[in-house]
């Protein structure tokens, strides 16, 4: 086995301009096996915040920041709305099943929501979108207030929601008013966390002397990073193949870029780079393609090993979220901007929608 080498990034921060998040997944299943019936995961940023489930039956904090932000019903009250969430979506499961003539099998009907906040600009944005077996079921548009249904089995839904201009109103202030209010104070418990920049230690690895070279970087925090290979300094698009970008257990990120180097001479080896780059810090990892600095793993220890460790770690959060991810894919939201919200004096409450049983009901 060659040596191989970490490079640790010397960081210089930058404020960098961000958009923050605050976003809700609501999952409600039936028949997956050894899978909660219902979940919630509240998201600040890239970190998680709240979780709920109905085998606990218990709102949860995530993060130590979130109990400097809670008041001290946040707890109560946050459990009180998932659960009576948790009774509108098993309701919401069984009135789909029968909108779409289904008898059994697994079904799941998903809600998600909520809102961004520039802060330089300050400007403010919010979304809900309802779906069902991963597709888009019913959306909120933000233009007009009120429900759209991209598919048939929707349109009973809609209508029913559309006749209801209160719930229409309060749901509105809810997106465009609570929701950055309380993103803005989650974020400035969490800044120290949130904003916070995790410089990753980057490999250059490969299965076998003929394989690609896989750059691998790991620990990497925010998120908003790319990597690529560059040739005399020139970023490369060919024989490269880019890997996604991965959650470490302890919320950090991981990511590979893999160089099929099948037609490099060994001469020109040096000639070509791996570069690291991390939103809000000026200097790049950079790693030159040097045998000496490959490390060659026979076997497939590398990533697997640390993959694995990754997906069972996260595995309840994956298995509710991948649905979404792809559900999202297949949706254009539009991001339409608000005027930045006025301070005002909802802040203490709800964090999280109030659910309405009767009105809830598709
Ligand atoms: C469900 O069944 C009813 C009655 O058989 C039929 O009219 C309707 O088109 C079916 N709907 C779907 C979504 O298949
Ligand atoms: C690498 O490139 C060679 C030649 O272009 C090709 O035959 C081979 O399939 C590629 N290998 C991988 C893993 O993509």
């Amino acid at each position: 086995m060659k040596v191989f080498v970490f490079l640790f990034l010397v960081g210089i921060h930058g404020a960098a301009a961000v958009t923050h998040s605050l976003k809700y997944f609501y999952t409600a299943s039936s028949q997956v096996p050894n899978f909660p019936e219902f979940v919630v995961v509240g998201m600040v940023d890239e970190a998680q915040i709240v979780y709920y489930d109905s085998n606990t039956r218990k709102a949860e904090p995530k993060q130590d920041w979130v109990n400097e932000a809670a008041d001290p019903q946040y707890w109560d009250r946050n459990t009180g709305n998932f659960m009576g969430s948790q009774q509108s979506f098993k309701a919401n499961i069984g009135i789909l099943k029968e909108r779409f003539n289904q008898t059994g099998g697994i079904h799941i009907y998903q809600k998600m929501y909520g809102c961004e906040w520039d802060d330089q600009t300050g400007e403010v944005s919010g979304y809900r979108q309802y779906g069902y077996d991963g597709e888009d079921f019913v959306a909120w548009d933000t233009k007009t207030n009120t429900w759209i249904a991209p598919k048939q089995e929707a349109v009973a839904t809609k209508n029913k929601w559309n006749n209801d201009k209160a719930e229409l109103e309060y749901r509105k202030a809810y997106l465009e008013q609570q929701c950055p209010e309380w993103l803005k104070k989650y974020v400035n418990y969490g800044r120290s966390s949130l904003l916070r920049t995790d410089r990753p230690s980057v490999s250059l690895l490969q299965k076998s002397p003929s394989s690609p070279v896989s750059c691998h970087a790991t620990g990497f925090y925010p998120d908003r990073a790319t990597m690529f290979w560059s040739k005399d300094g020139q970023e490369l698009h060919e024989d490269v193949d880019h890997g996604e970008i991965l959650s470490n257990h302890d919320g950090t990120f991981q990511m590979t870029v893999d160089l099929n180097i099948s037609s490099v001479k060994p001469e020109d080896w040096r000639r070509y780079d791996c570069v690291f780059q991390l939103a809000g810090v000026k200097d790049d990892i950079i790693i030159k393609l040097d045998k000496t600095a490959v490390r060659i793993n026979e076997g497939s220890e590398f990533p697997v090993g640390a993959v694995v460790g990754v997906v069972v770690g996260l595995i309840l959060l994956a298995v509710c979220i991948t649905v979404f991810f792809i559900w999202k894919g297949k949706n254009n939201r539009e991001q339409q901007g608000f005027k930045p919200a006025k301070s005002s004096e909802t802040s203490s409450e709800n964090s999280e929608e109030q659910v309405k049983m009767v009105k809830t009901t598709a």
